[in-house]
């Protein structure tokens, strides 16, 4: 589904981001992946190995997406090694619990510039080198289901991601004219650290419950989305925002 094209994909070490960097590999694209950490929270291997192992092609560049001199050299290096930049999924986030009144200036910033300003510098870095391809291209942003309907005590996780699904709708009205489709994903709850470092078993089963098919994500559903964006198969999906949570929005 993406043979011969060129995906970098931030925060591709662990979780999410690795579960697309290995779909996308697996569907034929060459994948470059950016993160602070080369090691993954909950797997053996580093993402680039098991992409190999695999037969896949893939390149591991240090960056922190909050530098945008990092991310400038991650999109150079998947245009480098691998000749093109066909499409940029900015999946580098974290997540803060903490309520308003008690998150400091310092944690609002330090989530801010990960989740949103990691988004416009992978989306700055990545659109100009395809405008400069002129053969479009695809942005995929991983946004939440937070950013839309909510959740409690994550006052600055929600709002950034309320600003990533913005910054997804306002980019692809700016740039569908240039052939290049702007989308995001949703997740809902999803298998991965960011849930079990920060969910009580108890809190876990309890939005099992409130979700119609009575679960969490798996990373490697999310991926699928995530690759189903960057396909041909949505050729004409521009500014969306998929929500993929088992139902949990609409229960
Ligand atoms: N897990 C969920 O339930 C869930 C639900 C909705 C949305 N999301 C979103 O999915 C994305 C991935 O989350 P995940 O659950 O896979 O988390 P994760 O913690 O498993 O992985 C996040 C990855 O991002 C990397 N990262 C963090 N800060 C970085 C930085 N400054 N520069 C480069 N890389 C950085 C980490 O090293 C890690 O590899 C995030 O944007 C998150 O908000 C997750």
């Amino acid at each position: 589904m993406l043979d011969g094209k060129t995906a970098v994909v931030t925060g591709g070490s662990s979780g999410i981001g690795r579960a697309i960097a290995q779909k996308y590999a697996a569907e034929g694209a060459a994948v470059v992946i950016g993160d602070q950490k080369e090691e993954p929270r909950r797997a053996e291997l580093p993402t680039v190995e098991t992409i190999e192992k695999e037969g896949g092609e893939a390149t591991f560049v240090s960056t922190d997406v909050t530098e945008y001199q990092d991310v400038v050299d991650l999109v150079e290096v998947a245009d480098r090694e691998y000749g093109s930049v066909d499409i940029m999924v900015n999946n580098a986030g974290i997540l803060q619990q903490t309520l308003l009144h008690e998150t400091s200036s310092e944690q609002w910033e330090e989530l801010m510039d990960i989740n949103v300003t990691g988004v416009f510098h992978g989306s700055k870095a990545a659109i100009q080198k395809m405008l400069e391809q002129d053969s479009g291209g695809n942005i995929v942003n991983i946004s939440s289901i937070s950013g839309s309907i909510g959740r409690a005590n994550a006052p600055a996780y929600c709002t950034s991601k309320g600003a990533v699904t913005m910054m997804t709708r306002q980019n692809a009205i700016d740039y569908g004219p240039k052939g290049i489709r702007v989308n995001a994903v949703g997740p809902g709850g999803t298998l991965t650290s960011m849930v079990y470092e920060t969910m009580s078993e108890e809190r876990r089963e309890y939005l099992e419950m409130q979700t119609p098919l009575r679960r969490l994500a798996e990373p490697d559903e999310i991926a699928e989305v995530a690759t189903f964006l960057a396909s041909d198969m949505a050729s004409y999906v521009n500014g969306h925002v998929l929500f993929a949570d088992g139902g949990f929005s609409i229960s």
